[in-house]
Order: C-alpha cells, then sequence, then structure tokens
C-alpha cells in the first residue's frame, strides 16, 4: 500500500547519513529529483482513491518536507566541519614521529665541548687537508726527525707538500699564528693515518686537541684541568695518572691514564688487567712551537693536550669494534636514543 510505504520513507529519513558534498547529492537525487523517489510517489498518488487522497497527500507532504529538513541539516553539519578544518594545524607533524639518534661520537664530543667550555675554553678549528708546515714543521717535527715515522701519512698525490692532518695539534699552529695570548682553545676534528682498517685501527678518527698559553702557566694548571675533565666525564671518583712521554711540540711530555672505569680499577680485559687506561697525550708547549708560530717565548708558557674521541667514547659506551662507528648500522646507532 502507498501509504504503507511512505510511512516506512518517513522513518528512512532520520538515518540517512551524508559524509561529504558529493554524498549528500547523491541523496538529493535518490530522493528529491525530478526522477527521484518523490516525484514518483507523486505519479502513484494520482490513481489514488478519491477518499484515501487527503490522507495520502497528507503523509506525502510530510515526507517531502522531512526529506528537506533533513538534507538542510547534513548540509549544515558539513558546512561545519569544513569550517573546522581552517582551525586545525595542518602544518603539524603527523605522529608517530620517529626521532633519529646523535652519533655516539657526536654525543661524546659534545660532551667534551661541554666540559672544557665551562673552563673557559673557545671552539677553533682549521683544515683537514693541510700542508706539511703545520701538521709537522710548525709542531717542532724536523725535516728528518724519526717522529715524522710515528705517523703514518696520507700525502695528496702530486703534492708532497700537502697532508691529510695525522693530528689536530695542525690547529694549534692555525690558532697561533694569527692570535695573541692569552689563548686557551679547544679544537676537535677528524686526522686520518695510513693504517689498515681493523677492530682496533681505522685510517680516520677524530681528535680533541686543547691549547693554552698565557704568562705563567705551569704543569701544574694543565694537571687540575685534567683531573676536572676526567672527574666530569667519568665520574667523580676517577683518578688520573701522568706518565713521561715523548711528543716533538710538548716539553715536558705525558701520556695521561684514568683508572679504569668498567672495572673501577680492579683489572679487566679492557684495561689488560692493569686498572688504568691510557687517554690522552700532553704537555708544556715546546718554546720552538711558540716561537715557530709568531709567540715570544720568553714572555709567554703554554700547555697542549690530545685526546681521542673513539677511546673516550669507547669506555663510555664499551663500544668493541671500532668500524661500527662509520658504518652507519642503525641497529647500532638506535642503541644511544636514551644518551642523545
Ligand atoms: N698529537 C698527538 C697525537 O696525535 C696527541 C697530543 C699529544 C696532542 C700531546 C697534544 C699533546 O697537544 O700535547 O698522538
Amino acid at each position: 500500500m502507498l501509504s504503507d510505504k511512505i510511512k516506512s520513507l518517513l522513518q528512512e529519513v532520520a538515518t540517512l547519513e551524508a559524509h561529504d558534498a558529493q554524498e549528500l547529492e547523491n541523496l538529493r537525487i535518490k530522493y528529491l529529483s525530478k526522477k527521484g523517489i518523490v516525484n514518483e510517489l507523486m505519479g502513484e498518488f494520482r490513481s489514488v482513491a478519491p477518499e484515501q487522497k487527503r490522507e495520502i497527500g497528507m503523509l506525502l507532504n510530510e515526507l517531502k518536507t522531512a526529506l528537506q529538513e533533513r538534507i538542510n541539516t547534513l548540509r549544515a553539519t558539513l558546512a561545519t566541519a569544513e569550517d573546522d578544518l581552517s582551525d586545525l594545524d595542518l602544518t603539524r607533524t603527523p605522529y608517530p614521529i620517529r626521532l633519529g639518534t646523535r652519533h655516539p661520537l657526536t654525543i661524546v664530543k659534545n660532551e667534551i665541548i661541554d666540559i672544557f667550555s665551562r673552563l673557559g675554553f673557545a671552539m677553533a678549528d682549521g683544515p683537514e687537508v693541510e700542508d706539511d708546515w703545520h701538521v709537522f714543521g710548525s709542531m717542532n717535527f724536523a725535516d728528518d726527525h724519526p717522529a715524522r715515522d710515528m705517523q703514518d701519512t696520507f700525502f695528496v698525490e702530486q703534492h708532497p707538500d700537502i697532508v691529510l692532518r695525522t693530528h689536530t695539534s695542525s690547529v694549534q699552529s692555525r690558532v697561533m699564528e694569527k692570535t695573541q695570548p692569552p689563548i686557551r682553545v679547544i679544537c676537535p676534528g677528524r686526522v686520518y693515518r695510513n693504517e689498515a682498517i681493523s677492530a682496533r685501527a681505522h685510517c680516520f678518527f677524530h681528535q680533541v686537541e686543547g691549547l693554552y698559553v698565557d704568562k705563567d702557566v705551569s704543569f701544574t694548571d694543565l694537571k687540575q684541568v685534567l683531573l676536572t675533565f676526567a672527574r666530569e666525564m667519568f665520574g667523580a671518583d676517577t683518578k688520573i695518572r701522568l706518565r713521561p712521554s715523548y711528543f716533538p711540540f710538548t716539553e715536558p711530555s705525558a701520556e695521561m691514564d684514568i683508572s679504569c672505569n668498567i672495572c673501577g680499577g680492579k683489572g679487566c680485559g679492557f684495561c689488560k688487567h692493569t686498572g688504568w687506561v691510557e687517554i690522552l697525550g700532553c704537555g708544556m708547549v715546546d718554546p720552538n712551537v711558540l716561537e715557530a708560530n709568531g709567540i715570544d717565548s720568553s714572555i709567554y708558557k703554554g700547555y697542549a693536550f690530545g685526546m681521542g674521541v673513539e677511546r673516550i667514547t669507547n669506555l663510555k659506551y664499551q663500544v668493541k669494534d671500532l668500524r661500527m662507528f662509520s658504518e652507519n648500522d642503525v641497529r647500532f646507532l638506535d642503541e644511544f636514543m636514551a644518551a642523545n
């Protein structure tokens, strides 16, 4: 029966939904267009018996109004939803955000820089492709000095005077030649040596150089600064010991060990059961070095030190194989997420 059909359609009206303008338009076409359901019913209405015309006519009108109202309501809801878009921050990064990690060497280098900048050291740097003078000559390596053999050097082809720097001590010279004391700098950077790559050696690694030049600088100052550094880096219980050594650019020279922070000094594989591990070389700047770089050694004195970043990172994080640092294995790098 027509009236039943209309009544069930009337019940349907409240359940109609549209999620976008297209769906809304489809609803309008389905129910209210020329070929829509309402017009179809109008056609059927013509053949309704006269005594039923009034009742069914009213029902039909009710259906038409209800449909129009429903569609208007849906249209209004869609419009507000669209308006709300303008309040959204569309520049926001979508979740989940996967953060990268800093490289362990960068984490440790930054920590070293932090400690020394709190002690008043400024940053300095110099080129990795360097001339012989800044790497060796100005650092008091005589032309035939056997110490040159201590470092296996990469030379730039056809330029016997140009090398990949073998140590960051070259930056000492770069700084001194253009600055008069007081000088207090640290120089982090990459260095190169012609070594076969293995778990324990690599053809490049990283150092941080330190240089302090002023009047009345003493070995005691050096020792105190290095003790402070060791305690900040490895913990307040850390002990240091200085052993006499030799470098062309310092006199006297020393190598510094810290109490092994892996076994706490008791002796383990890492410290070869001595309880101590070497972390840096240091000494009083040789007067020849000051003079070679334009600083009057009768007025000024200085101390210097140089440490390997990989070595310190190994001590902190026990990385067994040096090659891990340059292989970019994400599984390795991810392990440093928490240290960032
Ligand atoms: N340049 C040395 C090396 O590469 C490290 C070093 C030792 C730096 C003593 C210094 C120093 O400044 O005083 O092994």
